[in-house]
């Protein structure tokens, strides 16, 4: 009875452990992790904000697929030298943020944002309820690795995408 007990439970047991595995590996908890982006000689510190592509690994539930574009940043580096990182989504509705060089501004083509080139907002008709978001920056040696992650459109605070 108990054999037959074990034989029983053990591949319920796997079964639920496979199936439950992208609810305990973190591909579903929201932790994104750090990409490296670039080397700091591609970042001139003069405050200007350059676009970079971010390539990590894609994590959809029980695929991976490595070294892919996952989205696009700007990355400003002051004449102090800190980096400075921008997800390139509006925050009003989700489309992409282009950096005007001539007027030193991001703007969102969609309905209208513009945003300073700290991200702040800069015009007060700008339908985006909150700044363009920020992404955790370390700078490892001569290395710009950036937390890359998204977050809800719509709302004035920062929510991340599950
Ligand atoms: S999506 Fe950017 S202003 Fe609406």
């Amino acid at each position: 009875m108990a054999l037959g007990g074990a034989a029983t439970l053990v591949p319920i047991v796997s079964g639920l452990v496979v199936w439950t595995d992208p609810l305990r590996s973190g591909s579903a908890n929201g932790k994104a992790s750090f990409s490296r982006i670039t080397g700091l000689e591609s970042l001139p510190a003069d405050g200007v904000p350059r676009k970079f592509t971010v390539i990590a690994d894609k994590q959809d539930a029980w695929t991976k697929t490595p070294n892919v574009p996952v989205g696009a940043i700007y990355l400003s580096r002051s004449a102090k030298g800190d980096v400075t990182a921008f997800q390139s989504i509006c925050p009003h509705a989700g489309c992409f943020v282009e950096f005007r060089s001539a007027k030193n501004e991001f703007f969102c083509p969609c309905h209208n944002s513009s945003f300073f080139s700290d991200g702040s907002i800069n015009d007060p008709r700008s339908p985006s309820p909150r700044p363009m978001d920020t992404l955790a920056v370390e700078v490892r040696g001569n290395e710009v690795w950036v937390r890359f992650e998204t977050f809800q459109a719509g709302h004035r605070e920062k929510i991340p995408t599950a």
